[in-house]
């Protein structure tokens, strides 16, 4: 089997392997074993006459055409932003006017009524709606347009439930009469309704639909904000895409199985961005072009957020001077957050939307090691063996779909992959510290009724118990997959998540893994071949007529229609909701389900989950990798914006594939990718640079796992944009080929082939601020507000320190509980006045709630180091040195603790300024943080 067989979806479908169409499904085997995916064997139309039990209705089988036959025929359809003939809505509609104004005590309400006749442009106008205007927290303002009647006009409208994907929207209360909030809603209804959101200190508008038309149809809303000129926006994912979104980009949120199509939809969906304005004059309301401004002059900067809640395809539409949001459906239900910094707006939105990251265990930090195409447990282990013989730390290895009884879920393949051979193999792995996780796919097998060898008990069960989706006939939705013909969990079903978990509990009876992979949860379903024919299907709606599956408007989506690689908008869930309302929920709610399995299947320890497709709030049960990438340095680099706006969405853990998953790696690609994402083992050259970046990585396992912690409890970031901690910095506004580990590591990959230097930005120099060199523990001298060249030969990778942090490091082990083990370090690296702060989280590194903690705070100031901690968490790893970097001349004398220290303990390096105490274990012993310490030096 070819490794990078899981990329032949494309091409099997090419191939014209169609969907359970009118076939009766006669065989299964046909199906993963050569190759391609649920080929028909026999296409007979006829209903077979067994009769099985489906949703505990004896059903005559056959399967329903879930696809018409015609499938590969699908007509092209143009993008509506490619159309020169579409219809412009903002022009052709009428708009509405707002009255009856109602005043409470924490907005307002009023009616909006169609201004003229309805335009049905893209869907059926609706012509009453309500508008709710709620300053709902002390940095949260929400504006809801929603249908006045939902029954007259026969508009079914799907709206995220209060709470279902992220936090419950609160009901705004009377104690919020005045808000503090910086923003003022204000509207207009000449010539028609329009609203502009304004910062109320500065005057600012931030956003600004006044002057174009509403349009509000029931598969089509779409409205106009004018912006400034220039301006910065981030977020809208996922998209592989600088991580500034420009001002020529549309933006295409629907959840799509799609490789790495630079710019297009990939596999989550996240409706929200911010914006940074830079001005160093407030109250103007033409914003500065950030690019073009004086970099000299002083600065400061603005930030906001806007979050759509909504579940429905969008398309966000940005132009130099204004921004189009549009969505299929649902309401224009929108939440600004007045930040006014970045941070603050990412921390307004996950505190009060998304929800906040999960801390995950400790171990997540370590080196993941997965690959397709492990013959078997043995060559499994081989490679946790070799990568010990190599000695480069290896915390995880995860198992593809290749482990399977042809790729079912859950059911092993028992001549490679067998639980008896598995539970030594696990058991060696886990007495080793190590861990295991393996790949779990949201689509379930559906065997060959006619053929009882064929049984698959993990359908039958689900089937008993009616969690599958269904076809808008009722019978049950079948598409195709890895396994061939398959099933789709419809996590609105009332049993789906009890059996789901029941599932996952049978299997990790049968295989002990440490956290659960959840792939194709777009939901992918394959089969639909290319078109072949060559003029544009159009839909034209007819008043009060749905069509999900060829929605009027037509968004550019990767795969073309939104049934190409996708469960068809016409299944229906059990609550009653098309999949055309909550396709972008799949991938959410299965890592949801798969969260609230691992709690009662691995009582009181974190849940590890990683999944393919996110949504707004996802971050709250799972980590995200980058999907199936290609072995190439453009994605490597595409990597970090993709990494840094998962930052945005509040998913910390978030992981490219290293070295690429498809195509051949290069030996250079593969190394300068594994310090930067840091099968490490194939070159020796990338052997010592795997080392090398292992040794950084798990040196500061403290400061990342505090990094965690701190993002789950307060929303702030893991990964760092330059300019998020320098805001009021113009020239990064754009800077996304380095980035910031927490508030103070920089690394500066590099991330084209043949290079050996790197050219860099210093942020905050021409204020003073210092970086050192992680490798030589110098101050570097960076010129302000210019590129500088540094040396990045094959095997280095640029890491630098910024002058007023204390990092918490401790000597790297093999695995991260080794690591744990080993003494405890500091580097405080000094800012200009000779300052530092840094912090420390502890607890047993896995607990949901564990019954001790401890929060370590670490100062220096006035030539003086101090540790206080409060908490119970005992750690009793003592402390073995301290290294404080910018001292400026060698110290006359050093005490812990008022007792002097002896100065064969004390070295000063006159040319670098590093001052290093060690031997200081025995002071420590109880643990480097049992007691509150000062370290005190004179001159
Ligand atoms: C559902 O959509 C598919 C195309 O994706 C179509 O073939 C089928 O006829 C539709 N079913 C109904 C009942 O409309
Ligand atoms: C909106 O219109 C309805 C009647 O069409 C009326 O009952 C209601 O009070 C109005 N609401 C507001 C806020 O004016
Ligand atoms: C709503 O649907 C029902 C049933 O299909 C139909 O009888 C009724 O006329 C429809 N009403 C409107 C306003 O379209
Ligand atoms: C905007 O993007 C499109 C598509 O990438 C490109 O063809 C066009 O030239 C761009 N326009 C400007 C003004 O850059
Ligand atoms: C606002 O900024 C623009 C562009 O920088 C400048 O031309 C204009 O004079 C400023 N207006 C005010 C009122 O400061
Ligand atoms: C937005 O601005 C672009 C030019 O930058 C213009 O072509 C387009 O018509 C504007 N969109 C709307 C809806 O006004």
């Amino acid at each position: 089997m070819v490794p990078s067989f899981k990329h032949l979806a494309w091409s099997a479908c090419a191939f014209g392997a169609a969907c359970a169409q009118t076939s009766t499904i006669t065989s299964s085997s046909g199906g993963a074993a050569d190759g391609l995916v649920g080929t028909p064997v026999s296409t007979s139309t006829q209903p077979a006459s067994n009769a099985v039990l489906i949703d505990g209705t004896s059903t005559s089988f056959r399967v329903i055409p879930t696809l018409p036959p015609s499938i590969d025929e699908t007509p092209p359809l143009l993008p509506n932003i490619l159309d020169p003939e579409a219809i412009d809505a903002h022009a052709a509609c009428p708009g509405y006017l707002a009255s009856g104004i109602e005043k409470n005590a924490f907005g307002f309400k009023a009616n909006l009524t169609i201004a003229g006749d309805a335009c049905n442009a893209y869907g059926t106008d609706v012509e009453d709606l309500s508008l709710a205007v709620e300053y709902q927290s002390g940095h949260r303002l929400a504006v809801k347009i929603s249908p006045r009647y939902l029954d007259s006009t026969n508009i079914t409208r799907y709206q995220i439930a209060p709470g279902h994907v992220d936090q419950p929207i609160l009901e705004a209360n009377a104690e919020h009469t005045v808000p503090s909030i910086d923003l003022q809603f204000t509207y207009s209804n000449s010539p028609s309704f329009g609203f502009a959101v304004i910062r109320k200190s500065t005057g600012d508008i931030l956003f600004d639909t006044r002057g174009q038309r509403l349009v509000f149809e029931d598969q089509f809303v779409s409205f106009v904000t004018e912006m400034p000129e220039a301006y910065n926006a981030y977020g809208l994912g996922e998209h592989i895409h600088a991580l500034r979104l420009g001002n020529n980009f549309t933006a295409t949120i629907y959840a799509a199985d799609a490789g790495n199509p630079t710019d297009n939809n990939i596999y989550g969906t996240h409706p929200f961005c911010w914006y940074y304005l830079v001005d160093q004059q407030t109250g103007n309301l033409t914003l500065v072009n950030a690019s073009a401004a004086d970099p000299t002059a002083e600065h400061v900067s603005y930030s906001h957020g806007v979050y759509l809640r909504n579940s429905h395809a969008h398309e966000v539409l940005m132009s130099p001077k204004n921004i189009t949001w549009r969505t299929l459906g649902g309401n224009v239900d929108l939440y600004f957050y007045d930040g006014p910094t970045a941070s603050d707006v990412v921390r307004q939105y996950q505190t009060s939307a998304a929800g906040l990251p999960a801390m995950h265990q400790y171990f997540t930090l370590g080196f993941h090691q997965c690959r397709w195409g492990y013959a078997n447990w043995s060559e499994t282990e081989s490679v946790v063996d070799t990568y010990r013989d190599f000695n480069i730390p290896l915390e995880t290895i995860w198992n593809d779909i290749d482990i399977y009884n042809q790729y079912r879920d859950f059911d092993n393949d028992q001549l490679r992959f067998s639980y008896d051979q598995g539970k030594e193999f696990l058991g060696r792995l886990k007495a080793r510290g190590q861990h295991y996780v393996p790949i779990v796919d949201s689509a379930i097998y559906i065997p060959n009724p006619l053929n009882e060898s064929d049984a698959y008990a993990t359908y039958t069960r689900g089937n008993d118990s009616g969690v599958f989706l269904k076809n808008p006939d009722g019978t049950q939705y079948i598409g195709s997959v890895w396994p061939g013909y398959t099933v789709f969990p419809d996590w609105r079903a009332e049993n789906t998540s009890s059996w789901w978990t029941d599932e996952l509990k049978r299997w990790h009876e049968l295989v002990d893994y440490s956290g659960i992979w959840i792939d194709m949860s777009e939901v992918s379903s394959f089969c639909v071949g290319p078109s072949t024919t060559t003029s544009y299907l159009r839909t034209t709606p007819t008043p009060g007529v749905r069509n999900e599956v060829y929605p009027p408007y037509v968004i550019n989506n990767v795969n073309g229609a939104l049934a190409v690689h996708a469960v068809s908008p016409n299944a229906t869930h059990a609550d009653g909701t098309s999949e055309y309302d909550i396709h972008n929920l799949f991938g959410h709610e299965i890592l949801n389900a798969t969260y609230n399995a691992l709690t009662a299947i691995i009582p009181g320890k974190r849940p590890f989950v990683v999944g393919r497709s996110t949504f707004a709030g996802s971050g709250k049960f799972a980590g995200h990798w980058g999907g199936d990438n290609k072995s190439k340095f453009w994605l490597m680099a595409a990597s970090i914006p993709q990494a840094l706006s998962m930052s945005i969405f509040g998913i910390p853990m978030f992981g490219p594939d290293v070295c690429g998953f498809d195509g051949q790696s290069s030996e250079e690609l593969c190394s300068r990718w594994m310090q930067l994402g840091a099968e490490a083992y194939v070159w020796e050259s990338v052997a010592e640079a795997s080392r090398k970046a292992m040794h950084i990585r798990y040196s500061l396992l403290p400061y990342m796992y505090t990094l965690l912690y701190q993002a789950h409890t307060t929303g702030s970031t893991f990964l760092r944009a330059l300019s998020w901690e320098f805001p009021n910095d113009p020239q990064l506004v754009a800077v996304d080929r380095q980035f910031l580990l927490g508030p103070s590591i920089m690394i500066t990959p590099v991330l084209v082939p043949g290079a050996s230097t790197v050219d860099a930005v210093f942020p905050g120099v021409s204020k003073g601020q210092i970086w050192y060199d992680w490798y030589n523990q110098t101050a570097f001298n960076a010129t302000a507000g210019k590129n500088t060249t540094i040396a990045a030969p094959l095997g280095h990778i640029p890491v630098f320190i910024r002058g007023g942090s204390i990092l918490p490091t401790q000597a790297p082990g093999y695995t991260t509980s080794e690591s744990r083990k080993n003494p405890w370090a500091l580097i405080a690296a000094l800012d200009m006045e000779g300052s530092a702060t840094g912090s420390i989280y502890l607890d047993d590194g896995e607990s949901i709630s564990p019954n001790a903690t401890k929060s370590v705070d670490l100062t220096v100031t006035g030539n003086a180091l101090y540790a206080s901690s409060i908490g119970t968490y005992e750690d009793k790893v003592p402390l073995a040195n301290v290294t404080i970097l910018g001292v400026p001349q060698i110290p006359s004398g050093l005490t812990l603790n008022g007792e002097t220290l002896p100065m064969s303990s004390v070295d000063y390096n006159t040319t670098s300024k590093v001052l290093r105490v060690t031997g200081l274990a025995n002071a420590t012993s109880d643990g480097a943080w049992a007691n509150d310490w000062a370290l005190a030096w004179s001159y």
